[in-house]
């Protein structure tokens, strides 16, 4: 669908905050709180944002952009954007859902990471629900969105930590994840760096793997293409093989053999080409799947991952 920016505005050092509405005013598909949306630039850039405003609200949506000189592109193009412009963008998916019925719900930002995890705790106080919200970032003129965090709602419940400020005033993980109570669920959004020492504390302090939560707003520093050597994949339907050079990945391939599987971040982080794995052993590259869904080896995402085994056989 096609939207106007309604608004555009500095959220902090390097970080616009974009407000989207429909141009005849009327009311937006809702949204569930973690949700985000896929924003369509030209050249054919596909970029995910998340939503961080309330999920309440109808007539708008809000999304934060980091601008990152060294990707791919879509943030300059986002930057470059005025406000009265149109875009294009998907409806809402959410791949980092809330569990409602929490008893307490830990909220972890790292840098852009808050976006999310801002409407989640937007939508936890419009519930009353019992959340803590920890976001860290270099320093605090790169802290987003810091006069929504000051209002009321957020009173007692949000918390700021600076890299920039003395050890005694940074997170200290291990004691704010050391009471893993039943019930309650932690969610984290931020660099992969910062996703893992989170989760990593988290389980040793004995956190379950079905209380933890977590987005990546890019892929972690691996290489897609890294390389592994040529393989096959079958496909299944029509017993069909295609063959997967060494240095193409399995989209490309399926897409010159003219198969057409719906993608948008291209770099295993969005879950659009989750494509279900009937046979051999998938060599796992994105950042989307929990370990237990890669260790079942029952799907893969082939925008990233390759294969372990000679012949993936594949549901399509
Ligand atoms: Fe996003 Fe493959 S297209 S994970």
């Amino acid at each position: 669908m096609e939207v106007r920016i309604v608004r555009k505005f500095a959220a902090a050092d390097d970080i616009c905050g974009f407000e989207l509405a429909r141009e005849d005013g009327a009311a937006l598909p809702a949204f569930t709180a973690g949700a985000h949306i896929d924003v369509h630039l030209d050249g054919g850039i596909v970029r995910q944002y998340s939503l961080c405003n309330s999920p309440a609200e109808t007539h708008r949506y809000v999304i934060g952009v980091l601008r990152e000189p060294a990707s791919r592109g879509g943030s300059v193009a986002m930057h470059a954007l005025a406000e009265g412009s149109v875009l294009r963008i998907s409806e809402p998916k959410n791949h980092f859902p809330l569990s409602e019925g929490a008893t307490r719900s830990l909220l972890f930002a790292g840098g852009i990471g808050i976006t999310p995890i801002l409407g989640m705790a937007e939508r936890l106080a419009a519930l009353d629900a019992p959340f803590e919200l920890h976001y860290c970032t270099r320093e605090p003129a790169r802290a987003a969105f810091r006069d929504r965090l000051a209002e009321p709602r957020f009173a007692g419940c949000a918390h700021l930590y600076f890299d920039s400020a003395p050890v005694s005033e940074r997170i200290d993980l291990a004691a704010t994840l050391a009471a893993a109570a039943p019930g309650t669920h932690l969610y984290v959004c931020g660099p992969a760096g910062f996703i893992a020492v989170v989760l990593d504390t988290a389980r040793a302090a004995g956190w379950s793997e079905a209380q933890l939560h977590r987005e990546y707003f890019a892929a972690a520093a691996q290489d897609h293409a890294a390389a592994s050597g040529a393989f096959q994949v079958k496909l299944a339907a029509s017993g069909r093989i295609v063959e997967v050079d060494h240095d193409e990945t399995v989209i490309a391939a399926l897409t010159a053999a003219g198969v057409d599987v719906p993608t948008s971040c291209e770099q295993g982080v969005c879950g659009t080409c989750l494509t279900r794995v009937l046979e051999g052993e998938p060599d796992h590259r994105d950042v989307y799947l929990t370990d237990d869904e890669r260790a079942a080896n029952d799907c893969f995402l082939p925008c990233c991952s390759r294969s372990k085994s000679p012949l993936l056989v594949l549901d399509l």
